[in-house]
């Protein structure tokens, strides 16, 4: 093989493996916290947040149902028993460390809890509750 298509061949599966270590944490709790802040044009607010995600909303659960309460130990899902990794950043250093991660499951979980997705206010308090938790 001629050393320059060697030499491209390695870059690019550098290249591959870098977006890969990229997409597993392109974001921090604090970033996530910001950005919803950003789309709801208000700040969020712990104690709001703390009420949030351990009232139920009108259905069977809570975020806490799955997520535990205060959610700095693993969480056990409501219905399936599965572990779930704790969600406060302080027990738990990959907590919202990967944006699609995020979004994908505010999105079902909203759903689960709320049936509606939730709002970026909303999102904003769970992160301030959250990131201002200690383990
Ligand atoms: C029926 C069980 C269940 C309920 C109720 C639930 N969740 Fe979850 N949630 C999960 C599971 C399972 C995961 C995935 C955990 C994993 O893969 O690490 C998760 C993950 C998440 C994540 C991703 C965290 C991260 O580190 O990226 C967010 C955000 C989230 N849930 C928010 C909520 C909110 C807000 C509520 C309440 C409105 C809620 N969840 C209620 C089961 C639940």
């Amino acid at each position: 093989m001629p050393t320059t298509r060697r030499a491209w061949l390695a870059a690019s599966a550098c290249l591959v493996l870098l977006q890969g270590a990229a997409h597993a944490a392109d974001t921090s709790p604090a970033q996530q916290l910001e950005r919803f802040s950003a789309q709801a044009a208000t700040s969020g607010q712990a104690e709001r947040g703390r009420v949030f995600f351990t009232s139920r909303q009108g259905g069977e659960w809570s975020c806490a149902s799955c997520h535990g309460n205060p959610p700095t130990r693993p969480g056990k899902h409501a219905s399936t028993g599965k572990p779930i990794d704790p969600m406060a950043p302080a027990a738990n250093p990959h907590a919202f460390t990967d944006t699609a991660k995020v979004d994908k499951w505010f999105r079902r979980n909203c759903k689960d809890v709320l049936q509606r997705e939730c709002s970026a206010a909303e999102k904003a308090d769970v992160l301030a509750y959250l990131v201002a938790l200690k383990p």
